[in-house]
């Protein structure tokens, strides 16, 4: 036999004493030989990003995900504040005033890495293949920054494609009102980029564009356009989206609704409303399995959060709605649904700034919402209460993999917004068998949801279902 023979030329080669032992010897060095060549087959594959084969009809245990729920820390240390920051301060932690203060020594390191470390999908090749930095400079297939803040992510089933909106914001950043206010960028219109594996972003336009001239538009330049959301009606085959609708000073606080016959637009803009006859501010729309969407949208001077059902077409509210998280001023909500339970990821209400993240869940989703928590995990605390200096706006489920979610942020860069940042995380709910103890006094133990800090990573293999 060809590995007798390969065990005898060993022997020699080894000039063992025994044979017996030698031949233990050569049939373990022979193992490790074909281990190793196993796995630089697989490491091969893998970096070419060949899929792997799962069984579909068998669920994935956690231990997938394990890489994922490593917790990182970040040991970065923040200068002692100049005199003048001391007495203006109004943040919740010496980091975010570290963050706001444009002079900082760590801007360019720790939060806005510079375009030398940006990602870029078209050049880096082999280990760093489809690895996410969260924060760092993102760049489309053309080698320009992605441009798609406050942004939602559609699988188009049709295509299966992965369309990404959000605000193109290349433009400048100025105060709208003589150094007050929120920094602003005019309205340059909706970004739209495709993709087949979450990492390499084509862009595919403006797929809806400000009004340049007509002042009383409500995409005229002069106005507010965020968050928008797409979702694609099965029934009239149109592609839907929402957005946030305002006026320089935020004070018109309505949503915007525009309908495409493809993915990539162009968008034709309906105009705009104030739901249920409220304000509307920082908003998402949810489209449910059953195909009924929702939109959620901060409301009440952002006291509260509003949800109700949309019309069978998408095109506008119903009178149902229902007011939830009253009095917690939350917004930029980002909703997700497993096991038929939902989920929602929101911010506090200051601006650019960033502030800490809260779970809320539900059984139902008009309610009861309750808070579960903050869940951020890794970094460090104030990295953790300020959610990683990022703010939520969409979460991705990964449908290969119940339970594993793409956390979608912005770190928002308020004197140069058009270099906001994208932080992309894990996000695992956990501990799916949320069993009740008899002695549990009848409240439900919900499952801990977490979102954890990386430096670097990447989806687990497997992940994509059409590829
Ligand atoms: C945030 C909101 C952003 C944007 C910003 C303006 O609170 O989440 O979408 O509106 O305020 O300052």
């Amino acid at each position: 036999m060809r590995i007798n023979n390969l065990c005898k030329k060993l022997i020699t080669t080894l000039h063992c004493n025994t044979r017996s032992r030698c031949c233990v010897m050569s049939w373990s060095l022979l193992g490790c030989i074909l281990l190793l060549h196993l796995y630089s087959i697989i490491q091969q594959k893998h970096e070419e990003g060949v899929e792997f084969q799962f069984n579909v009809n068998h669920p994935h245990p956690l231990s997938h995900f394990h890489e994922l729920q490593q917790v990182e820390k970040e040991n970065f240390q923040i200068p002692p504040p100049n005199k003048k920051r001391l007495h203006q301060s109004k943040s919740i932690t010496p980091l975010v005033d570290e963050f706001l203060d444009e002079h900082s020594p760590l801007r360019h390191v720790v939060f806005f890495p510079d375009k030398t470390s940006a990602v870029d999908p078209m050049k880096s090749k082999g280990n760093d293949s489809y690895y996410y930095y969260p924060g760092r400079v993102w760049l489309d297939t053309d080698g320009n920054p992605i441009q798609a803040h406050g942004g939602g992510i559609l699988f188009d089933e049709n295509s299966n494609t992965y369309y990404w909106y959000g605000e193109y914001k290349d433009g400048l950043t100025y105060f709208a009102h003589k150094n007050k206010g929120p920094a602003r960028v005019d309205i340059i219109g909706v970004g739209c980029y495709s993709s087949k594996d979450l990492w390499t972003w084509k862009k595919e336009g403006i797929v809806l564009a400000a009004e340049k001239t007509n002042k009383t538009h409500d995409l005229h330049k002069s106005n507010v356009l965020e968050r928008p959301k797409v979702i694609y009606n099965k029934k009239t085959k149109k592609y839907v989206m929402w957005m946030h609708i305002d006026s320089a000073n935020y004070a018109k606080a309505s949503v915007g609704i525009a309908l495409s016959d493809t993915p990539i637009g162009p968008f034709e803009y309906l105009g705009s409303r104030r739901p249920h006859g409220y304000q509307s501010r920082d908003m998402t729309i949810f489209k449910d399995e059953d195909n009924v969407a929702y939109l959620i949208y901060s409301s009440e001077q952002n006291n509260v959060m509003h949800i109700g059902p949309l019309t069978e077409d998408y095109l506008n509210v119903t009178s149902v709605m229902t007011r939830i998280f009253v009095g917690q001023r939350r917004e930029a909500p980002a909703m997700f649904k497993h096991k038929g339970t939902y989920y929602m990821v929101t911010s506090g209400c200051t601006g650019w700034a960033p502030n800490e993240a809260l779970v809320h869940t539900s059984e139902s989703i008009l309610g009861t919402w309750e808070t579960i928590g903050n869940p951020c995990v890794g970094g460090n605390k104030m990295f953790r209460v300020s959610t990683f200096l990022a703010q939520s706006t969409f979460v991705l489920p990964l449908t290969k993999f119940p339970g594993l979610f793409i956390f979608m942020a912005d770190r928002w860069n308020p004197s140069e917004l058009r270099d906001s940042r994208y932080v992309w995380l894990p996000l695992i709910v956990d501990g799916s068998d949320d069993q009740a103890l008899e002695y549990g006094f009848g409240y439900t133990l919900w499952p801990r949801v977490s979102i954890y800090w990386h430096k670097k990573w990447k989806l687990p293999m497997g992940w994509n279902t059409f590829k």
